[in-house]
């Protein structure tokens, strides 16, 4: 199957990070593989310890592999890269072996933490998961990182944590319900970016 999926351009878009910046948020791709090594290196240990659980200072040759080689419903990950083609944050899913259920991870770069990237990669997707037949994400996170908490209870979705010995075990169903639109409704509205002739246009 991961042979044969075909690449859905149709989840590419441009978006305003919260700083202003133009980002583009695209499904990973195979290619990936040296932008997600240089990303990983550039992280700092501390977001690497939040992200893995311990000490990952590079990613084995089977993770890269793993991560740019998705089939994109089952498993499917996001990339934000900036205007010089740096992968600045990933997140993505896995489907719980024949389960409606994935767990989700994200990792950000440093410099661009708290720029709404988190968020962003979250809501996209619930909803690219909720097309896929997927009703439930899970994740688990150290009961330290507040930021990656916040993400999850500002969504908008009836997140349900369980704090045991140091970690949390998030989860909640990603149906579109009202709470859910309107809170994405408000942050798409600060993301909206000119369509790309419209921005050269102006630029030029
Ligand atoms: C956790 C992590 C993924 C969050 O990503 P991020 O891009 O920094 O997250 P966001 O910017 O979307 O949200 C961060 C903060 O901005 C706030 N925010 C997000 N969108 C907002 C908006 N539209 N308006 C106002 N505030 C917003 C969030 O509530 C959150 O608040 P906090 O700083 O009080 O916690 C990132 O910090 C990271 O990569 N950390 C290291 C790795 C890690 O922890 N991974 C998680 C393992 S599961």
């Amino acid at each position: 199957m991961e042979g044969t999926a075909a690449y859905p351009t149709d989840l590419e878009r441009d978006v305003r990070a919260l700083d202003g910046s133009i980002v583009h948020l695209r499904p990973i791709r195979r290619d990936d593989d040296a932008r997600l090594v240089a990303f990983h290196s550039r992280l700092s240990s501390y977001s690497v310890y939040l992200r893995f659980f311990g000490f990952h200072p590079t990613l084995s040759e089977a993770e890269v592999r793993r991560f740019t080689h998705v089939d994109y419903r089952d498993r499917l990950a996001f990339v934000i890269v900036d205007a010089d083609d740096r992968l600045r944050a990933v997140g993505r899913y896995d489907r719980l072996g024949g389960t409606d259920e994935a767990e989700v991870a994200f990792v950000v770069d440093d410099e661009v933490q708290h720029h709404g990237l988190g968020t962003l990669l979250l809501d996209d997707l619930t909803q690219a998961a909720w097309r896929c037949g997927i009703t439930r994400f899970v994740a688990h996170t150290l009961a330290q990182n507040s930021s990656m908490l916040h993400v999850f209870w500002r969504s908008g979705f009836p997140v349900t944590t369980d704090f045991d010995a140091g970690t949390v075990r998030v989860q909640f169903p990603i149906e579109p319900v009202p709470s859910f639109r309107a809170a994405l409704a408000e942050r798409e509205s600060t993301r909206r970016v000119p369509p790309a002739p419209a921005r050269a246009r102006r630029n030029g």
